[in-house]
């Protein structure tokens, strides 16, 4: 039998739990070590998993023996962070947004390919079935041509969220509002989805708390296929409303709402033309979706352990299945699903509807 790989994670925080959950709950990983500045705080994740605690990451990099290094920090500070892991010679798996700038991202990726080592970036909704199977369905052209791919986080979170950490809200280290923070697991499911993103029109406003950073935003794209798109998102429409993923094309339609696919009719599966103003009704989905009829069935109205309204109610199953992956690929010496340039993209929209909501101007990708 193969060793398990060995872990560490390095910020003990909101999401730090979730990795600590997520990688021992795989058979062929387990945590070894943790770290935080905050000496308690790494304390107490290491007593809960019976493994060691540091608060100096670059000892605990030095004494552990370690494959994997997990990289749980504020955003501004994950390329720092990932680029000593690499330099001592571990693969990372590091939590979205990769980073907050482009030349940050583009010296990882130079340290990555440097010191031939796996990254992998969190997007884990891209695990979540309904992502899977409508990706599979594109890839076998079953919606034609993609006219219309939307993007909606209408979700809340209070000013006391903000107020938890000094980092939140910043510029210099969140990055960004409820783009870089929230929406961008949806930005990046919708240009998996429908492909690159060429030109933005975008406003941003921060309306509804006191932070430096966006609390609403409204984008416009063209993407590279020709089709139109839009992301809207906002963290102050309370109480936080389902997350809507959809792609319309001229021979099929899908909405994913949070991870469930709420609604899918294929042209293909028509046992019968539809006529002239096309039909409202769903005509699969349970039979190819591998999930049972409930999750298809709607929207879970009084839903009250979402992400939309609290960001501790994640689950750690999905961030166990990106782990899985990315103990593939160092297995097969292949390529984790979300990879560092798979993560670059949706930072490079976010920037760039920040800068079309500064400039006035449209934004044309490169
Ligand atoms: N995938 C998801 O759904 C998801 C959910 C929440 C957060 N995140 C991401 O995870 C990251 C952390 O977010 P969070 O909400 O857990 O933040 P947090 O503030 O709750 O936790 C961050 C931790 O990092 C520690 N830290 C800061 N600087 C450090 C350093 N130099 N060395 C070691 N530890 C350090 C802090 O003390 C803190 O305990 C962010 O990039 C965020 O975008 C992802």
């Amino acid at each position: 039998m193969t060793d398990k790989l060995r872990f560490a994670l390095i910020g003990c925080g909101v999401i730090g739990p979730t990795h600590a959950e997520a990688i021992n709950s795989l058979p062929d990983a387990e945590l070894v070590a943790v770290a935080d500045i905050v000496p308690a705080r790494a304390q107490k994740l290491a007593d809960e998993y019976g493994v060691n605690a540091y608060t100096d990451i670059q000892e605990m990099l030095a004494r552990e023996r370690l494959d994997v290094v997990n990289v749980c920090v504020p955003s501004g500070l994950h390329g720092e962070i990932a680029c000593q892991a690499m330099r001592a010679g571990k693969h990372v798996i590091i939590e979205k947004p990769m980073e907050i700038r482009l030349e940050t991202i583009d010296e990882m990726l130079r340290v990555q390919r440097e010191t031939n080592r796996k990254m992998a970036v969190i997007s884990q909704h891209r695990f979540d079935p309904a992502s899977m199977h409508v990706h599979q369905l594109l890839e076998e052209q079953a919606f034609g041509r993609l006219v219309l791919g939307n993007a909606l986080v209408p979700w809340w979170r209070s000013q006391a969220y903000y107020d938890s950490g000094a980092w939140r809200g910043t510029w210099a280290l969140d990055g960004g509002g409820v783009l870089m923070n929230q929406a961008i697991h949806s930005i990046d499911l919708l240009q998996w989805l429908m492909g690159p993103v060429k030109s933005i029109y975008a406003y941003t406003d921060t309306l509804v708390h006191s932070v430096e950073t966006e609390d609403v935003a409204v984008a416009v794209l063209r993407f590279t296929n020709g089709a139109l798109g839009t992301i809207v998102a906002t963290t102050g429409a309370y109480p936080g409303v389902s997350t809507r993923i959809e792609i319309f094309g001229d021979k099929g339609s899908a909405i994913i709402e949070d991870d469930h696919l709420s609604y899918l009719h294929l042209a293909r599966e028509d046992q019968e033309e539809i006529g002239a103003y096309g039909t409202t009704g769903k005509n699969v989905g349970a039979r190819h979706s591998g999930e049972d009829e409930a999750p298809l069935a709607g929207t879970q109205a009084n839903e009250t352990d979402s992400t939309a309204q609290n960001p501790a109610a994640l689950s750690f199953r999905s961030h166990a299945l990106q782990i899985a992956d990315m103990i593939r690929a160092i297995r097969e010496d292949g390529t984790p699903l979300v990879d560092g340039y798979a993560a670059r993209r949706s930072v490079e929209i976010i920037l760039g509807i920040y800068e079309s909501a500064r400039t006035h101007k449209e934004v044309i990708l490169t």
